[in-house]
């Protein structure tokens, strides 16, 4: 056994006491009140990583949040380059008063760390810095070059990672992008994700009179935004399930024969999947299991939104503009950019003449799909069960890394999704968690991971 474990095994104290001080830094990406905590938490990570013995390390500058970048070459040009990828912005924490303990401030409970970031993804990240510094203090050396690109707007789009992707191709050049941002099938059953969604993203408005009116006075007579919203929202699905777009399915693969029996494989227990979330009925499109829509079939939801009056008890008004932010989740091999465009137009053939309407696309990513028979694939599984003694599945993931295609598609680095969340950690939910089994477990197989592709 390599000594990198020993090293681990006597340093579990020290990586959770670690872990809790970069929890604590509130770094909500999408909520500009935070910024500030955004910069202290890169310069922390920053600090952290020349600590653990990456000299190379600093914060880029983009036109969003900072990018924190590190490099370790010394392994020589016959050795693989691994980029690692992660990001230690956090999404927002309402409502607040779910939560058991307090989002930022760190709680161990049945062994698991509760804080908003634990699993996503501060805690899967963390479990490759670990692994470094574990094999740097034991071999004085890593067994490959290692590259950390680590982005502090993941939960709000990765907005401007792909412009630096594009510029800095070189800098960025790798063998494998190693990703831990996804989470495992269920407790116990160590899992290599192949499959994210993508996703597009849009907010459309619209406005009526141009104040709120009395809805007696006018109701009847001036059309209404949340209604003609409304409406226009509910023409976007069919009766089935489908999504209307005109042309939205052109370039959806359909999964094979042998891919759905891979899913059935897996033990999905409906009836618990009901209990778990308190619903009386599964929904989605006709003609698809629960895991084949979400792993891999597209969809389309509100997820947030706003009009009129929503304080306590009636007020008889006519809101004069209504919101709506919708996203779409894309599968393979959709095009977020050919979604956007589609659904744009479509959307303007809707509108009704009563009603001013503006659409924002705010954010958009490719669906990716990652072949599992590569060699990088293999290591992977490999150092899964080295590390946690289980065997490992295959599964794919409703939601989405925006980046991961373009490390694929760009940098030309075959993406491993090896992640370390459970179901029910609660990601961008209230209470939050991450376990420290699978922490721990996370450490050693990242370190397995770089020993054994370097051979
Ligand atoms: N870690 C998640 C992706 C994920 C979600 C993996 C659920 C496994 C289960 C990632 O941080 C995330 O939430 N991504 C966003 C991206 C979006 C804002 C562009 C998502 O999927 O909503
Ligand atoms: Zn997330």
């Amino acid at each position: 056994m390599n000594n990198y474990f020993e090293y681990i095994e006597s340093n579990k104290n020290k990586f959770l006491e670690e872990l809790i001080e970069f929890l604590k830094i509130p770094s909500i990406s999408s909520d500009t009140s935070y910024n500030s905590d955004i910069i202290k938490c890169a310069d922390w990570l920053v600090e952290h990583l020349q600590k653990i013995g990456l000299k190379n390390s600093k914060i880029i500058q983009t036109k969003g949040h900072p990018i924190v970048f590190s490099e370790w070459l010394e392994a020589g040009s016959d050795k693989p380059t691994v980029l690692i990828y992660g990001h230690y912005d956090v999404q927002p924490v309402d409502p607040l008063e779910l939560w058991e303990s307090h989002p930022f401030q760190p709680e161990i409970r049945n062994g698991k760390i509760f804080a908003r970031g634990t699993a996503d993804d501060k805690g899967q990240l963390f479990t490759h810095i670990k692994a470094i510094e574990s094999y740097l203090r034991t071999n004085s050396q890593l067994p490959c070059n290692v590259k950390l690109l680590i982005e502090g707007e993941e939960e709000a789009g990765s907005s401007h990672l792909e412009e630096f992707i594009l510029e800095n191709q070189d800098l960025l050049k790798c063998d494998i992008a190693l990703i831990s941002d996804t989470e495992w099938f269920a407790e116990g059953m160590p899992t290599i994700c192949y499959g994210l969604r993508g996703i597009s993203f849009f907010e459309i408005t619209m406005t009526g009179p141009n104040r709120d009116l009395h809805s007696g006075s006018f109701g009847g007579a001036v059309d209404n935004p949340a209604n003609a919203l409304c409406k226009l929202i509910s023409k976007l699905k069919d009766e089935y399930g489908r999504i209307t777009i005109p042309g939205f399915y052109d370039d959806v693969l359909e999964l094979t024969g042998q891919e759905r029996m891979e899913f059935k494989k897996l033990p999905f227990n409906i009836k618990h999947y009901k209990q778990d979330l308190g619903i009386k009925e599964v929904y989605g499109e006709l003609g698809y299991s629960t895991l084949e829509r979400v792993w891999a079939r597209p969809s389309l939801d509100i997820n947030g939104i706003i009009s009129g009056y929503t304080g306590e008890g009636a007020k008889t008004v006519l809101p004069s503009k209504a919101t709506a932010k919708i996203s779409m989740r894309l599968v393979p091999n959709q095009k977020a950019s050919d979604i956007a465009k589609k659904t744009e137009k479509y959307l303007r053939t809707l509108i009704p003449p009563t009603v001013k309407v503006e659409i924002k696309f705010l954010h958009g990513g490719n669906p990716v799909l990652v072949p599992i028979n590569s060699r990088e694939i293999k290591t992977a599984v490999n150092a899964l069960q080295k590390a946690f003694n289980k065997d490992v599945v295959f599964m794919r993931e409703g939601g989405s890394i925006p980046i991961t295609e373009i490390f694929q598609n760009v940098l030309k680095a075959p993406p491993v999704l090896m992640g370390f969340g459970l179901p029910d950690d609660n990601v961008h939910s209230p209470n939050e968690s991450f376990s420290l089994e699978n922490f721990y477990g996370g450490i050693k197989s990242s370190a397995i991971f770089l020993d054994e592709i370097s051979k």
